[in-house]
């Protein structure tokens, strides 16, 4: 079965960003709407203190935002944590759930992304759920396990009926400007195709996966090409507008 997907290319701000970033999304807006109609769905994840502003005047050029992460209760004592419904409060569609940095730096399991995920979906967003190996994992030949037993613990079976994004991250590639070649790359957007489908049947053949690590204006084109890799996530590259812009064109 062929289904056609409509790339996604998301931006994820991480801890960059203040109230002047603003300027960046006027001028991505500005190229949006004057040049070519960008041929994938366009999502910026900034950081929560701007996400409002992004929403709001994003939403004239097409552009959505989404959030960085959400915890997943929906409200309660947790100081400093941000719920799904704040994020969809706040005008976002999307939230990024299990990036690596918050795998590593917060010591967010399988099972922590999983009841975030759910939550998002509760409150009406869309996951992103990420995966993705270490190096010291891909040269021990263990990167398609390691990111097959991700999935398997990171993935809710909502998903089944609700729509869900997976972005595969190669930790070593995150900021490095290093990345899989073209076949590594298709070789494990495949795997990942295939264990979507074996779960979720055709919900799992129309999921996108997402690559991330180091997309760059110049190996945009190239990368995105690559089967079954359905659009970016976009870290370093997504900050300055005509970079991002340059690897929406690419699509
Ligand atoms: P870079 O594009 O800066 O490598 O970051 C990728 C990433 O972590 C996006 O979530």
């Amino acid at each position: 079965m062929t289904t056609t997907i409509t790339p996604l290319i998301a931006g994820n701000w991480k801890m960059n960003g203040l109230r002047g970033s603003l300027d960046e999304l006027t001028a991505l807006a500005g190229m949006l709407t004057t040049g070519e109609a960008p041929r994938a769905v366009v999502v910026i994840c900034p950081p929560a203190t701007i996400l409002a502003a992004i929403a709001r005047q994003g939403a004239s050029a097409g552009i959505l935002a989404g959030g960085q992460d959400c915890h997943a209760a929906p409200s309660g004592a947790h100081t400093g944590d941000i719920s799904a419904s704040m994020l969809v409060d706040a005008g976002a569609q999307y939230v990024i759930v299990g990036h690596s940095e918050r795998r590593e730096a917060h010591g967010e399991s399988d099972a922590d992304v999983r009841a975030k995920a759910e939550a998002a979906i509760g409150a009406g967003l869309k996951p992103i759920i990420c995966v993705g190996e270490t190096e010291a994992q891909r040269d021990s030949g263990q990167a398609l396990d390691v990111v097959a037993a991700q999935l398997a613990g990171s993935i809710p079976d909502a998903a089944e009926l609700h729509e869900i994004i997976v972005a595969y991250e190669p930790i070593w590639a995150i900021g490095t400007g290093r990345t899989p070649s073209n076949d590594d790359i298709a070789e494990m957007h495949n795997s990942i195709r295939d264990k979507l489908v074996q779960r979720f049947a055709d919900k799992g053949a129309s999921v996108r996966i997402l690559y991330g690590g180091s997309l760059k204006p110049q190996n945009a084109r190239e990368i995105l090409a690559v089967d079954n890799v359905n659009g970016g996530l976009v870290g370093g590259a997504s900050l300055l507008a005509k970079d991002f812009y340059t690897i929406i064109s690419a699509v």
